[in-house]
């Protein structure tokens, strides 16, 4: 199984070539996998904003304890959350999803009040943990989508949020910084290209019952 020879290869990487960028096509191809993700209900509540400014990326190295994938990896993917999904964000995906499979909108009509009714129920910090987990699917997405093209990544979530959000102006935005995907090659001098995989025994992972 390809997947299982692609799963570990990749590594979080710590140290990236700063002389190697991923070329634009396989850019879309992350892209388009992230895309592919599978969400709850379908309705994406995310953004990734694709951070190429070198000034910005300093900004946020501070803030990401001078972490140096933020400035050296070929592109930072930084997956912000909805702050929050109200009606109008259900009827968008209701609308697209009517469109796309030739439905008639006022069929989901039921669908949509469901979908409302459980988002109303959430108080601002339920569905702030409920948005930002949907981005670590696209994330888990991205980080498999990128090993199969042999790019390397380093997932992350060793930053400031609070920051984060103040530099690239989220809040103001409906958004909040989430977690990061950092996509690149490595560099050979990095330490971690020659550490094994530490992971459990299936057999303590997995419990049949
Ligand atoms: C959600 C998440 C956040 C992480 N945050 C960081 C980080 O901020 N910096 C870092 O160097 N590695 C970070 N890592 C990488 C983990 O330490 C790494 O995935 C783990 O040790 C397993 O090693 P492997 O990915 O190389 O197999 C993060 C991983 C995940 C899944």
């Amino acid at each position: 199984m390809n997947i299982i020879d692609n799963l570990k290869w990749r590594y979080a990487t710590k140290k990236f070539d700063t002389t190697k960028k991923v070329s634009a096509e396989n850019l879309e191809l992350l892209k388009e996998a992230v895309n592919l993700s599978a969400s709850s209900y379908g309705l994406q509540p995310f953004k990734i904003l694709i951070i190429e400014n070198p000034e910005i990326r300093e900004k946020l190295r501070a803030a990401a304890w001078g972490q140096p994938q933020i400035t050296d990896s070929s592109h930072l993917l930084l997956f912000c959350n909805y702050l929050e999904v109200g009606p109008e964000k259900v009827d968008g995906y209701l609308k697209l999803r009517a469109d796309i499979n030739n439905l008639k909108l006022e069929d989901s009509k039921d669908y949509g009040d469901m979908m409302k009714s459980l988002m109303v129920a959430l108080t601002p910090e339920q569905m702030e943990v409920w948005t930002s987990k949907q981005t670590y699917i696209a994330l888990g997405t991205l980080l498999a989508a990128a090993a199969e093209l042999k790019i390397d990544s380093c997932p992350m979530e060793g930053f400031d949020k609070v920051e984060f959000n103040k530099i690239l102006g989220l809040n103001e935005k409906g958004l909040s910084a989430s977690v990061i995907g950092a996509v690149g090659y490595r560099s050979q001098d990095d330490p971690y290209v020659v550490f094994k995989k530490v992971r459990k025994p299936l057999a303590e992972l997995f419990e049949t019952i």
